[in-house]
């Protein structure tokens, strides 16, 4: 549970977000036993960049992409959720455009050199930047509503090389998206155009065939 440290009373909710996703980032270290390293890789829905920074320390991409619009929709909704959490669209809107502002400094160093690229858009904009074969891994891990899940494996699905690697969060876990990505992984699943590698700690993870 959350604990503000000893004198830091009022800490702002990305402060406790950050802490409680740092930790689910630590839980998906399997997946770095098995995904190849120095590759092309994409991580599709980076919040705060938490998944992002273990991905650089661990499996060491050469190029790694970050896409995610980091704002809401016209109206302040989100774009993978309720905006409950900010209290209004202006909200919503300030936080995100911190949350870039955090990201890009976070990994100030690594887009200066190229390594890392942001990507400050929608999935299914970003998809047709790449050619296919492209990438050696993906994560795909942006809005989990079924239709979104579904889009998003048939637009970068194409983009992996053969016998690479597509995976994301969020399996086997109901949410406010009624079991969106297992439904939609599922049934991607069943199409056979890749092997089920791991289904653990609510990662997926598949090779492509
Ligand atoms: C679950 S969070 C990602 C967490 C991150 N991958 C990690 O492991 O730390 C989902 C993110 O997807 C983004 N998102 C929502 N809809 C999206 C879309 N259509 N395209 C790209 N990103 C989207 C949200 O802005 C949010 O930051």
């Amino acid at each position: 549970m959350y604990r503000p440290a000893p004198g830091l009373p009022g800490r702002r909710w990305i402060e406790r977000v950050l802490s409680s996703s740092a930790r689910r980032a630590a839980k998906r270290d399997f997946m770095f036993d098995v995904l190849p390293k120095g590759g092309v890789v994409i991580e599709v829905g980076v919040f705060d960049g938490d998944f992002s920074e273990r991905i650089l320390a661990l499996n060491e991409p050469r190029i790694l992409h970050l896409v995610d619009p980091w704002f809401t929709r016209d109206d302040g909704t989100l774009y993978d959720g309720p905006t409950q959490d900010f209290g209004s669209g202006e909200a919503a809107s300030a936080a995100l455009e911190q949350q870039f502002q955090l990201v890009s400094q976070r990994f100030a160093k690594e887009i200066a050199s190229g390594r890392v690229v942001l990507h400050r858009m929608l999935s299914h904009e970003a998809a047709p930047l790449f050619p296919d074969g492209h990438f050696d891994w993906m994560y795909v891990d942006a809005s989990h509503f079924y239709d979104d899940v579904k889009r998003d494996l048939g637009a970068f699905f194409p983009k992996l090389k053969q016998g690479g690697y597509i995976a994301g969060d969020d399996y086997d876990r109901r949410g406010i998206w009624d079991h969106g990505v297992t439904r939609a992984v599922d049934e991607f699943r069943s199409g056979h155009v890749a092997e089920t590698i791991r289904l653990h700690h609510h990662q997926f993870l598949l090779r492509k065939r």
